[in-house]
């Protein structure tokens, strides 16, 4: 059985007036999607999202809306950013509840050396690593893409690879194009081969894939005991909070 999506499909796009998710809104236009979008202020939305996109009022934080905008969706693209525990993490909580029993095509953004953590940028990288435990705890079909940093390609870098283990260090301040993150994210709904895999995204020398099945491909499946990417060798499912493995025990069911 199949967990990809294609055209006509109706796709949630959660982040979507932000920086990566507007232009992941024009990548899933362009595939033949219909879009929805989850926003918490639908007329500043519409001012910057094109008008086929269907707006639905709601809040990761507090829950609001998010029950309307599940509603009869085939995927979702989450590239959301805001507090790191009661957005980044409760509110994919919050959203994974909201589909009771429906099983969605998932594609989640979350960034570089999460697996690792540190407490840097009020625990940023912990929480989204958190998150994407409860996505592979939920057993959505999934893709997790860790971007490097936004826009930070240097001049002969025209390239882009997809990578596991999460062995980069942050400072190391490799970049990757916003509108690759873009691309690879909206390319992995399609692809069977992306299907529960956690790659790293970066610019690098040479080409760009032409053939997103091949690139998905190549990579491992993610670790579903350690509720981890393939190679990750960062902190351990056992070493998360109580609360967060609370959560993960709750999904799992
Ligand atoms: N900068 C980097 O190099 C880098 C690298 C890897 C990963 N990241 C991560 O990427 C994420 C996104 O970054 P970005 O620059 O694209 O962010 P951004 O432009 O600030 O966009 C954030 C999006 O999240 C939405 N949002 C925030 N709080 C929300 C809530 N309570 N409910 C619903 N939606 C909410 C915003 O909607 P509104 O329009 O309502 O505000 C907006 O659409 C961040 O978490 C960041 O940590 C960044």
């Amino acid at each position: 059985m199949t967990s990809t999506i294609s055209a006509g499909a109706t796709v949630l796009a959660i982040g979507a007036t932000g920086s990566i998710g507007r232009l992941v809104v024009d990548d899933l236009i362009r595939h033949g999607f219909a879009v929805r979008a989850l926003v918490r202020d639908p007329s500043r939305a519409r001012a910057t999202l094109p008008d086929s996109v269907d707006l639905v009022r709601g809040d990761l934080a507090t829950g609001e809306g998010l029950a309307d905008a599940v509603a009869a969706v085939d995927g979702i693209v989450f590239t959301h950013g805001g507090d790191p525990r009661t957005v980044d993490y409760e509110g994919v909580a919050r959203l994974i509840d909201a589909l009771g029993e429906s099983r969605p095509r998932i594609a989640l953004m979350t960034s570089m050396s999460v697996s690792v953590g540190s407490d840097v940028y009020g625990g940023v990288l912990h929480w989204k690593r958190r998150s994407e435990r409860l996505v592979r705890a939920a057993g959505l079909p999934h893709t997790i893409v860790r971007p490097g940093w936004f826009d930070n390609e240097t001049a002969d870098q025209t390239g882009l690879v997809l990578e596991q283990g999460d062995a980069t260090p942050l400072n190391d301040r490799r970049g990757v194009a916003r509108v690759d993150i873009a691309r690879t994210l909206v390319a992995s709904l399609t692809s069977d081969a992306a299907t529960d895999v956690t790659l790293e995204l970066f610019a690098a020398p040479g080409a760009k894939p032409s053939d997103w099945a091949a690139a998905f491909a190549a990579l491992d499946k993610d670790d579903a005991e350690a509720l981890a990417g393939a190679h990750d060798a960062g902190v351990a499912l056992a070493d998360e909070p109580d609360e967060v493995l609370a959560d993960i025990d709750r999904l799992r069911g």
